[in-house]
């Protein structure tokens, strides 16, 4: 996608594969800095303090770090030693335990010699089958817009999103933003409503981002008013990504988009998913039993970074110095409460057997790694 009207994606390989660069997502929308990543610390420590978020990125940057493994020392010891360091930086997302397997799978068919080279290679071809996977859910997904926008004969679409699940959360497209950006592009007159999403607030600082740097036309919402805005006719359709859902179509993703889905079902907004399938864990059923919920410092509700008058990014406190704070970062909507899943597939009924139906190649086998001494 477009930032200052020059194309960038998420992340790439640099230095003639000696580094990788990252668009450094904590100083936005304030400040576009771009990182070099050179060791597979570096890497983890990007995934951990969030300097890329978002399932599918969390994924590609976990392939890089661990070719920049294998660029150090190409052995199974530090594979094994890369690949646990990478799967702890962030536990709910199986997009990252994902693309580990994946690398690995790849590196140990191969002798340590060649494993360099490789590692890049099969990094990229994830990153580029990332961005393939976003098309596809903007292809799918285009249609249910278009169809709003004929039910509401050319008048302009009000979509709500939560979170980022925008381009910065993938390597390009995103995953809900690919149908918006498709529309939007086509001509279709639509409008975002972005939640804030607190504590972080990827919607207000990411998503309002980049869906300004593109011209759609969006409104930042506190994350209490998606039920009133629904309510009172504003919003025609919601769609949210996942950092993990389960083959019963259960689907966590970002805290409070639970809470979105409560209320577009009680009042008949259709509630959309974008999954590629990366980010569906075909091993596991009952979301609220069996997704690892990430808790993050409480320092994220009770400070809050911005930009000062001074023109420097600054943190101030929010809240009385005694209180406790409790940072859940995510959190379960059941199946029950989702009108359909946009994959790369098509759209897909909210459900055990229509997610097999599409992926039966995945039923009832594990895609995901995890480190020896967590199974
Ligand atoms: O904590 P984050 O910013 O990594 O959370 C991101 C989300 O919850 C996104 O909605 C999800 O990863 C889907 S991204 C296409």
């Amino acid at each position: 996608m477009r930032v200052a009207g020059k194309a960038f994606r998420t992340i790439w390989p640099a230095g003639g594969d000696a580094s990788i660069h990252i668009i450094d997502q904590t100083r936005l929308p304030h400040e576009f800095e771009i990182l070099s990543i050179h060791t597979v610390s570096e890497a983890a420590h990007a995934i951990k303090e969030m300097q890329v978020r978002g399932a599918p990125l969390i994924g590609v940057t976990a392939a890089y770090g661990l070719a920049l493994a294998m660029r150090a020392e190409p052995s199974d010891a530090n594979l094994n030693a890369a690949s646990a360091l990478l799967a702890a930086a962030r536990p709910t997302a199986v997009n990252l335990q994902w693309a580990i397997a994946s690398m690995r799978g790849h590196l140990l068919a191969l002798p340590p010699s060649e494993r360099a080279g490789a590692g890049f290679a099969h990094a990229g071809a994830i990153a580029e089958q990332d961005v393939g996977l976003c098309q596809a859910i903007g292809a799918h997904g285009l249609p249910l817009i278009r169809a709003a926008s004929a039910r509401k004969q050319g008048r302009t679409v009000d979509i709500l999103t939560h979170c980022n699940a925008g381009w910065l959360a993938t390597v390009d497209w995103g995953t809900a933003t690919a149908p918006i950006y498709m529309a939007h592009d086509e001509g279709i007159a639509l409008h975002v409503w972005v939640d804030e999403t607190r504590p972080r607030n990827q919607g207000a600082s990411l998503t309002a981002w980049e869906l300004g740097q593109h011209g759609v036309p969006h409104t930042i919402i506190v994350d209490n008013a998606g039920g009133h805005l629904m309510q009172h006719g504003e919003v025609d359709l919601v769609i949210v990504g996942t950092d993990r859902t389960t083959a019963s179509g259960d689907v966590c993703n970002k805290i409070g988009t639970y809470l979105k889905a409560l209320a577009a079902h009680d009042n008949g907004v259709p509630f959309y998913v974008a999954a590629p399938s990366p980010s569906i864990d075909f091993s596991i059923q009952d979301g609220i039993a069996e997704v690892p919920i990430e808790t993050r410092s409480p320092k994220e509700i009770t400070h809050i970074p911005g930009l000062a008058a001074s023109g420097r990014i600054e943190t101030v406190g929010l809240t009385p110095a005694g209180s406790a704070a409790l940072n859940y970062a995510f959190d379960i909507t059941p199946a029950r409460l989702v009108t359909g899943f946009i994959t790369e597939r098509g759209v897909i009924a909210a459900s055990r057997d229509a997610l097999a139906k599409a992926f039966p190649e995945r039923v009832g086998k594990g895609s995901s790694w995890k480190t020896p001494a967590a199974e």
